[in-house]
């Protein structure tokens, strides 16, 4: 526990240290990919890699480019060559790279950058190295700038007036928004200027810092070791900038259905016994659920890849047994390998040298659940690969889902993480772990997701990780860590899930209830309400605190988390459309208003209230006793789903929030594909539209392939545009199928349309493509 003492003014005063600005600049030199061009005494090279990505990177000291790291997807940096025209006065140098312009002061060294509209994309950066070491820049702002991005920060929306350092840690203490580093580093920020959107991302992944407060309105990003390799993304929209950033970094891979149904966590169902009575106990009460987490007492001793034969006699079975009840089972695995000489993934280890050392050779040993462990290097492909072998021993037991922990990599020390001299292989480009410490649970998921990809014969991997960075969106889902079951917690995931998404990571969401703390049944409701539309809908909880399976606080409560949990498997075809798109433009599922409003300044740090597509706007109550809440509906007008009442937004309204309501709208015009079976198997589908303005026609997409394996990739899939003709008097229903590589000709769809007077009129369409017109009702 903190005193007061740790703001005694000896502690807190800090030593003013003179930073070196990186100027005057020098000569130049064009390249056929590029510039180089010396600021100070270093040497900056600008590549275009095309229109809206420009790299400046930082040569090393022997005036090379330095290697991207593992985030970067290679073909996305070998794209293009560069011609470089540069123009020259007194003052100035520019220098124009295909449609990138950089206008650099000769004497500060300080420098403008354009995108081939002209927008700025940064303006007045000045790089700098600090007296600490490293290296940083200083970017100039307006003070109304909004600040997006960076991963799953706690705080708010717009991260202005923040200051974030990327070092990944395990942060059990509870989250607050001052909180400066949690489990994941993407250092990634967008920056959001009336209505006007570019990026930067730093890729470093040594501690970095991006600060929002100390020049304000200047920002500034920093790394204390490596180098500075930066990207800058050009605009205009939000949408675009996440797009450039998750093309070059890489977007979510299309998950197995099942792993964006209900899940059931605890730390920990600590028997086979209980882990089939709560199976049936979720079949007895009819609410469905996809995956059963098995936490660390599953294993002998907390050793990885072994089952304690006690309390799981026979894996297999329970597999089995839980496989055709439609629910599959996801095991923790922690990086942490203990030592013990009879343990034989130890001795493997050992004899197959995959543990991290010191530059002088002695294994590093740091105590984790197990006790003293030790810890594969995944920076080396080969120690990658020896790790993915280990999961045979899941998978032949009919386990299909890994839940990555402790990945920062967490220790329990007093620096809590891995010590950071030691060194890491690299595959053959030795760095220390202070160097590449964010990259350790990017790496640990790259090697169990290409592993389970290679060897689950076609089946799509499900794979959930704690730690991350830049690029961890292409191998893992992400939850947040351990929160608490405080409102609080419940309403900060809604923008550090949001934020999320906005920096490539669409599969994300926190633990449901909470996870320390004890939950009540009022705030496991709202929470499960709310749960539901997020990407990843995951209840767990911690030892010792109180129970939070659904029908934990008695029935009444038990009927509305049923309630949400069915309707989540309602809105699947929808939800599963948009991961669908999200794998397709890096554009996340859950998304903020800004970035389907950006001209409207009421979204700018809208965080209580999200859009799901862009379809669906969500308005979870995040406080106890609150029985209606003030809901921003932006322009357009929007159905309560739960009443039908049509209302114009661009304003505020007092909406009703009983207990068992989730004050949840859907744009008048669209077209929701649903499934009218509300389960984990698949049922009947249906397209739920909501009336649109006569003369309006309404949009939609539906998705689908067989949710399992990647027979998508080679054609298997049905892609659908939806159209919804509005007239006075009827509406003409068009599904077009853009590709048709999946399910039966004759298939049914059920049309309901909802008319504005809460008057529902029914039809049936067949096939893949089908024309139906609907009768406004008499
Ligand atoms: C960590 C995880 C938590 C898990 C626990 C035990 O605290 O964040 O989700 O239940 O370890 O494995």
């Amino acid at each position: 526990m903190q005193t007061s003492e740790s703001i005694k003014p000896d502690r807190v005063k800090q030593p003013v240290l003179a930073e070196r600005v990186l100027a005057p600049l020098g000569g130049w030199q064009a390249h056929d990919w590029g510039v180089t061009l010396t600021l100070g005494q270093r040497k900056l090279a600008l590549q275009a890699i095309s229109n809206d990505i420009l790299r400046l990177v930082l040569c090393d000291d022997s005036g090379h480019i330095p290697a991207s790291t593992v985030a970067v997807l290679p073909d996305a940096v070998q794209s293009r060559a560069g011609r470089c025209a540069v123009e020259e006065t007194d003052e100035e140098v520019t220098f124009r790279l295909e449609s990138w312009t950089v206008r650099i002061d000769r004497q500060l060294g300080k420098f403008d950058v354009t995108d081939s509209r002209g927008s700025v994309t940064a303006a007045g950066m000045q790089l700098f190295s600090p007296a600490t070491g490293g290296v940083g820049a200083v970017l100039q702002a307006a003070p109304a700038t909004r600040f997006y991005g960076l991963g799953e920060e706690a705080g708010g929306l717009d991260k202005r007036h923040e200051a974030y350092t990327m070092w990944n840690s395990d942060v059990y203490a509870p989250h607050v928004p001052e909180m400066e580093t949690l489990y994941v580093s993407i250092p990634f920020v967008i920056r959001f200027d009336a209505g006007v959107a570019s990026g930067l991302f730093l890729d470093n992944p040594g501690k970095t810092k991006f600060d929002f407060r100390s020049r304000f309105p200047a920002y500034e990003v920093s790394a204390a070791t490596g180098g500075f390799d930066c990207y800058l993304f050009a605009g205009p929209t939000l949408k675009d900038v996440i797009s450039a950033y998750t093309r070059l970094t890489g977007r979510i891979e299309l998950p197995p259905r099942w792993a964006m149904g209900y899940h059931q966590s605890r730390y920990s169902y600590e028997t086979q016994d209980e882990v089939l009575a709560l199976a049936h106990t979720f079949q007895d009460k009819e609410i469905p659920l996809d995956a059963i987490y098995l936490d660390i007492h599953y294993m002998d001793g907390y050793r990885v890849f072994t089952f304690d034969r006690n309390r799981f006699p026979n894996p297999q079975q329970m597999c089995d047994e839980l496989r055709d009840m439609g629910i599959n089972v996801v095991t923790i695995v922690d990086p942490g390998v203990k030592r013990d000489p009879e343990y034989h993934v130890y001795r493997d280890g050992i004899a197959n040298d995959v543990f991290c050392k010191s530059v002088e050779g002695d294994i590093f040993i740091g105590d984790v659940w197990p006790g003293p462990s030790a810890f594969p290097d995944f920076t080396d492909d080969r120690v990658g690969r020896w790790w993915a072998d280990q999961h045979d021993f899941y998978l032949q037991r009919g386990i299909r889902g890994i839940w990555n922990d402790m990945n920062e990599p967490a220790v329990f020390n007093e620096t809590k993480t891995m010590d950071i001299e030691v060194m890491h292989r690299n595959n053959g480009y030795p760095r220390t772990h202070r160097e590449l410490h964010n990259l350790y649970g990017m790496l640990m998921s790259k090697a169990t997701y290409e592993g389970l990809a290679e060897k689950l014969g076609g089946e799509r991997p499900f794979l959930l990780t704690r730690a991350g960075y830049s690029g961890v969106q292409r191998y893992a889902a992400v939850w947040t860590g351990d929160n608490r079951s405080f409102w609080e917690h419940m309403a900060m995931a809604i923008p550090m899930v949001l934020n999320m998404g906005m920096s490539g990571i669409a599969f994300g969401g926190p633990d449901v209830g909470g996870f320390a703390h004890h939950t009540t049944g009022e705030l496991l409701a709202r929470w499960t309400q709310m749960g539901a539309f997020f990407p990843f809908f995951r209840n767990h909880s911690a030892l010792e605190t109180l129970r939070q399976e659904p029908w934990s606080f008695g029935e009444d409560i038990e009927h509305i988390v049923r309630k949400y949990i069915r309707l989540r498997y309602r809105l699947l075809p929808y939800q599963y459309t948009l991961f669908r798109e999200a794998s397709e433009t890096g554009v996340p599922i859950m998304r903020p208003l800004v970035l389907e409003y950006p001209d409207d300044p009421a979204t700018y740090n809208l965080d209580d209230q999200f859009l799901v597509g862009c379809d669906i706007l969500v308005a979870p109550v995040c406080r106890p006793d609150l029985r209606c809440r003030a809901v921003y509906l932006p322009a357009g007008t929007w159905v309560n789903y739960w009443t039908g009442e049509h209302l114009e937004g661009g304003r505020h309204v007092l909406v009703d929030a009983p207990l068992a309501t989730l004050p949840l709208f859907v744009r008048a015009g669209s077209i929701i594909p649903v499934d009218l079976g509300e389960s984990n198997r698949p049922g009947q589908l249906a397209l739920e539209i909501y009336e649109g303005k006569a003369g309006e026609v309404g949009e939609g997409r539906l998705y689908e392939d067989d949710g399992l394996t990647f027979a998508y990739r080679e054609g298997r899939y049905r892609d659908r545009q939806l159209t919804a003709e509005f007239h006075s008097d009827h509406v003409l229903v068009r599904a077009n199928a853009t590709h048709d590589g999946y399910g039966q000709a004759d298939e049914e769809c059920l049309i309901r349309m909802h008319w504005r007077d809460g008057t529902v009129s029914e039809a049936i369409g067949c096939g893949s493509s089908f024309e139906i017109s609907l009768n406004r009702l008499a």
